[in-house]
């Protein structure tokens, strides 16, 4: 894929935006290779619109409540997002699902972040199955979004041990803290950089076919220790 330095980011989100402000401060900081050129919420005066505008980020609101359907509201969202001309749209914490067509207008450019150790826990309450399941390790996984939820090729992943004394409060917070935060600036970075790619529905960083997902933390090999 070629790329443009910066690469222009598109962030879409749904309310608190804690995701969102790793990237922002990333970005800030001149280590994200990506310019967040716009944020689209869902949701009208929710809190990351409000760390968007504070970072003097254009914003857009498109409640889905003023659409018939699910693909009118993705047509028009489809479009505000192809008028900021992305080379990559990060999801984090929207939580629409998403139409077939609206992923294929956007294929090879969308990321999204999952509170779990994917394939484990598609979906909702993902703490809180981690919890009932008594698993050992939990985490957070970035993924390319392809038409099966959550289900697209998974490319980094963070792991944090479960404690005894764990909720599903303090899980989904230590999940957030250690692991959210660091690995999504982390996986926009290899795609702005052209080093990350979805090829033919798989996903290729540099000249490495991952057929299981790097793991955080990176260590300094990476990507050459990336088990091919
Ligand atoms: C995160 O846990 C994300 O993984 C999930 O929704 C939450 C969003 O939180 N999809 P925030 O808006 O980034 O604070």
């Amino acid at each position: 894929m070629t790329h443009r330095e910066p690469a222009r980011l598109v962030v879409l989100i749904s309310g608190t935006g804690r995701n969102l402000q790793a990237l922002i401060d990333a970005s800030t900081r001149g280590d994200l290779g990506a310019q967040i050129v716009k944020v689209i919420s869902n949701r009208s005066a929710v809190a990351g619109l409000a760390r968007a505008e504070a970072a003097g980020i254009a914003t857009q609101t498109i409640d889905h409540r003023g659409f018939d359907t699910r693909e009118a509201f993705d047509a028009a969202l489809g479009d505000a997002i192809a008028a900021a001309a992305p080379d990559i749209v990060a999801l984090a914490g929207f939580m629409r699902i998403l139409t077939a067509d609206f992923i294929r207008r956007f294929e090879g450019r969308l990321l999204n972040i999952h509170p779990s150790l994917l394939p484990k826990y598609r979906g909702l309450h993902t703490h809180r199955r981690a919890l009932e399941a008594a698993d050992r390790w939990h985490g957070a996984s970035i993924h390319f979004v392809t038409e099966e939820l959550d289900g697209g090729p998974v490319v980094l992943q963070g792991r944090i041990a479960v404690e005894p004394e764990d909720t599903e409060q303090t899980l989904a917070r230590r999940v957030m803290e250690e692991v959210e935060l660091l690995i999504y600036p982390a996986a926009v970075r290899w795609m702005a950089g052209g080093r990350l790619r979805l090829q033919d529905h798989l996903a290729w960083l540099d000249d490495t076919r991952l057929q299981t997902p790097v793991q955080w933390p990176l260590d300094d090999a990476a990507p050459d220790s990336v088990n091919p």
